[in-house]
């Protein structure tokens, strides 16, 4: 029986157990240049010595019009690779493997970091207003651009990256029939609208090498699980050595339900990537996995490889302890407070809760 505290082996990089931290932004940390601040080193350093296998560090803007706010972390230029040394190292020093999400928002830009585009001419979060439908010129770009902040990344102590491929972000944008109606070698079958993430891969491994990790957080239903899996193979040809699975744009697919109290639909979206790709590609899974026991189930009935935690490890870095020695944790309150969207209070309760010791 697998257990919690086998370690693993992504491509070179050994996880020392099974514990994921997943990507999550701290919108109030990073300031308009983009770059990590004392906040985030002490953030991730936390959360490194609380026990984790790997920290995947929050989504990182390829280019400043591809952040989610003007405060966001960033790596479209060379000065902003020399602060992320600091969270690698507190990481590498924990024993702790640490990846960095890579993103651009593509058809859902912010308007005041720039203009919205895509694979098609599609409505964007303004209705009224349509994306600019990105030219093949702009693709290749783009494309340099992912290069080129992986490279950052890598001359940043960065073990790999994960490429931000759902949530409907650029990636997720290409692979969606919804947001992608092209006619060429990036739009219609599968393999042709999994060509703009595969591109990126096969470049960050042409570039950064054999050995360093490429992850991609992928769509695990656009719009059904079949399909969804169809592309995660495109990356996987195109060098994917982990596949994260987490939520896309479309939903069509009746056979995705809950598991009772083990594990939700989201989750299960994981479970199933991990069925399919089982002793090839490693695969990890998502989503309100918030108690000790919920981990130990997905992983003692090898239902996933790793486990990706976001809320718990917010609440409580020391959520990995509970897994792994029954310690006493803060519970997530499962409350809207750390949300998502700028200007958020983000006051974590449980956090507060952790701060006072009570
Ligand atoms: C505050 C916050 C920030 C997030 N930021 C990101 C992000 O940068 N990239 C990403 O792929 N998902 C992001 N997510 C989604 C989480 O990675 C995760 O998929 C989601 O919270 C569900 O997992 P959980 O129930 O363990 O929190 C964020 C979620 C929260 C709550």
């Amino acid at each position: 029986m697998t257990k919690v505290s086998d370690p693993i082996k992504i491509n070179k990089t050994e996880l020392k157990n099974r514990l994921t931290m997943a990507p999550t932004v701290k919108f109030d940390y990073a300031g308009e240049d983009g770059k990590v601040t004392e906040k985030h080193v002490e953030h991730y350093r936390e959360r490194a010595e609380g026990g984790l296998g790997l920290i995947c560090v929050e989504a990182t803007a390829v280019t400043p019009g591809g952040r989610f706010a003007k405060n966001h972390l960033g790596l479209w230029e060379d000065a902003q690779a020399e602060g992320h040394r600091a969270i690698t190292d507190a990481c590498h020093k924990n024993d702790v493997a640490v990846i960095i999400q890579l993103n651009h928002t593509g058809i859902t830009a912010n308007p005041n970091c720039g203009p919205a585009m895509g694979p098609s001419a599609v409505p964007t979060r303004s209705p009224e207003i349509r994306a600019k439908e990105m030219s093949t010129d702009e693709i290749s770009e783009m494309q340099d651009h992912f290069v080129a902040a992986a490279l950052r990344a890598k001359s940043a102590g960065y073990d790999g990256v994960q490429l931000h491929g759902c949530h409907g972000y650029l990636i997720n944008q290409f692979i969606s029939e919804k947001t992608n109606l092209r006619r060429d070698a990036y739009g219609g079958s599968t393999e042709n609208r999994a060509r703009f993430g595969a591109d990126i891969i096969q470049r960050v491994r042409q570039e950064c090498g054999e050995d360093f990790l490429i992850s991609v957080r992928t769509a695990g239903i656009e719009p059904d699980v079949a399909t969804a899996i169809a592309v995660a193979e495109e990356y996987v040809k195109a060098g994917c050595d982990y596949l994260q699975v987490s939520t896309g744009i479309e939903w069509e697919d009746p056979t995705v339900t809950d598991k009772g109290e083990h594990y939700n639909k989201f989750c299960s979206l994981g479970v199933r990537f991990h069925d399919h790709f089982r002793g090839r590609v490693p695969v990890s899974c998502v989503n309100s996995i918030m108690d000790p026991a919920q981990v130990r189930y997905l992983i003692e009935n090898e239902l996933t490889d790793t486990v990706d935690l976001g809320r718990a490890v917010l609440a409580d870095p020391a959520f990995p302890e509970a897994v792994l020695s029954d310690k006493p944790f803060v519970k997530c309150f499962n409350c809207p407070n750390c949300q998502y969207g700028p200007g958020m209070p983000h006051k974590c309760p449980a956090e507060m809760r952790r701060m006072s010791g009570k």
